[in-house]
């Protein structure tokens, strides 16, 4: 689960698992500071990454939790793909561009969440979506609108994380 500080990585990941504080959340960015790795029903693991692009944080810890992401995008061989998530309210930030590059160039299976669905009016959410998508440059079989506070695109979102799994483990 990728994306920058406070964009809901860890409420997503509750609202996955169907747990309310199984991954700590908080209304001031930068709460999750390491990775924290979730061991789901023995299929899979979710890892709760550091964000991105948080201000206030002093450059050495900056630089410290880049090499955290580094390391789960390129270390790792049992890496199936990463939920890469965007508010849909907000335009692709210059660090979400720089990270999306960074997806590109080690190949890394990528799902776009777009998240806090709740927060755009329905009829709004889909050209919200394709906009972000646009700048991002991925298709929209790569994406999936939801919502962790309404439910909405969890179950949707679930079924392509279970598939990218089954993918890797067919690898
Ligand atoms: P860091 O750990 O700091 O990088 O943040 P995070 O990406 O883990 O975000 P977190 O899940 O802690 O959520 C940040 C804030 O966004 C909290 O106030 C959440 O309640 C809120 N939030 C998360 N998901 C949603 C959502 O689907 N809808 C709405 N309206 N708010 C959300
Ligand atoms: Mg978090």
């Amino acid at each position: 689960m990728l994306g920058r500080s406070n964009v809901g990585k860890s409420s997503l990941i509750n609202a996955l698992v169907g747990r309310k504080a199984l991954a700590r959340t908080s209304k001031q960015p930068g709460k999750t500071r390491d990775c924290n790795v979730y061991r789901i029903e023995d299929q899979l693991y979710l890892v709760d990454l550091p964000g991105y692009g948080y201000a206030r944080v002093s450059h050495g810890e900056r630089r410290r939790l880049g090499a955290v992401i580094d390391q789960v995008l390129t270390g790792r061989h049992q890496l199936a793909g990463v939920v890469w998530l965007l508010d849909v309210r907000r335009d692709p930030s210059a660090a979400d561009l720089a990270m999306g590059e960074r997806l590109a160039k080690h190949g890394v299976p990528v799902l776009v969440a777009a998240t806090k669905g709740d927060k755009v009016g329905r009829g709004r959410r889909k050209d919200r979506l394709n906009d972000i998508l646009k700048v991002v440059d991925l298709p929209s079989d790569q994406a999936v609108m939801t919502s962790a506070h309404s439910g909405e695109g969890i179950k949707e979102l679930q079924d392509a994380i279970l598939a990218l799994t089954d993918e890797e483990g067919a690898r």
